[in-house]
């Protein structure tokens, strides 16, 4: 389905190069495999992300999905399979924009080919049924515009448009984590809920070890630009979160001898 052949990717700094941000990564995900990416800060979770969403270039691999390469395509062609949601609720809709405007948006997005014609009245119903779904009373707010929602509404909104657009891949960059712990809560059921429904495969990632672990079917953990676990099945089952944890302040520790290695 995605498959990440030897995936290299190292930013630019005055006078040089910083160290890279993903050395040689491998991935392949199957069809509607869940996998949610931990790692410390700096582990390069957003750069893998914006490598596959083709928002960065790699300098070296390739990025397939479903058979076709995808490493030379702009980020706007790869939007058609690809959707996302980030962590800030501001960058996933349209502020100015009514929430029925950014739905109808989305959902034109979704038409790959053929007539991307007006909303009409079937869309527009299927628009409120969506948001029946989420209980959050935005059925009712259709021609408000979305500045005037909270977060937690913007965000359930960003994940109902990423799904409209009928993506084959959903990645999701910490999207619950500028939120308070029960939108936060809301959000991330709508997503299981969401991904189910649309059989969709996804890369999450987060800083919340039981989510880590709870939602989806894999655990990625990231360090240094590398893919250093990959938990699925038994494994996965049989790994706790305190393990999680402690694997987690290890490699902490490991960096910080480094750096002090590198002082001294
Ligand atoms: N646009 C950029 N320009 C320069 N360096 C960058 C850029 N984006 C990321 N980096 C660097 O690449 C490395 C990986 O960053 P990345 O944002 O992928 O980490 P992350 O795992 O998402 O961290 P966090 O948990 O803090 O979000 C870091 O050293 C970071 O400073
Ligand atoms: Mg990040």
């Amino acid at each position: 389905m995605l498959s990440l052949r030897g995936v290299s990717k190292r930013f630019r700094l005055d006078g040089g190069w910083e160290r890279p941000a993903l050395q040689g990564v491998d991935l392949f995900l199957a069809e509607g495999d869940f996998a949610t990416v931990i790692g410390p800060n700096g582990a390069g979770k957003s750069t893998l992300l914006n490598v596959v969403a083709g928002t960065l270039r790699p300098e070296e691999g390739q990025i397939w999905l479903d058979g076709r390469e995808l490493s030379h395509w702009p980020e706007h062609r790869r939007a058609r399979w690809i959707a996302r949601v980030f962590q800030d609720p501001l960058r996933g809709t349209a502020a100015h924009l009514t929430v029925e405007e950014n739905l109808a948006l989305a959902w034109a997005r979704g038409r790959r080919r053929g007539l991307r014609r007006a909303v009409g009245a079937r869309e527009r119903r299927r628009f409120q049924e969506w948001l029946e779904q989420l209980n959050l009373g935005l059925e009712h707010r259709l021609k408000q515009p979305v500045g005037l929602l909270s977060g937690g509404q913007r965000q359930a909104l960003a994940l109902v448009m990423a799904a409209a657009t009928r993506p084959r891949l959903l990645l999701l960059d910490e999207h619950t984590a500028a939120l308070d712990p029960t939108a936060s809560r809301q959000v991330m059921e709508l997503t299981c809920r969401l991904v189910a429904e649309h059989r969709l495969t996804v890369l999450m990632v987060t800083h919340n070890m039981e989510q880590a672990l709870e939602v989806g079917n894999r655990t990625l953990m990231m360090h240094e630009g590398r893919i250093i676990l990959d938990l699925q099945g038994e494994a996965r089952r049989r790994m706790g979160v305190e393990e999680l944890v402690a694997s987690f302040a290890r490699l902490r520790g490991e960096r910080l001898v480094e750096d002090r290695l590198l002082l001294g």
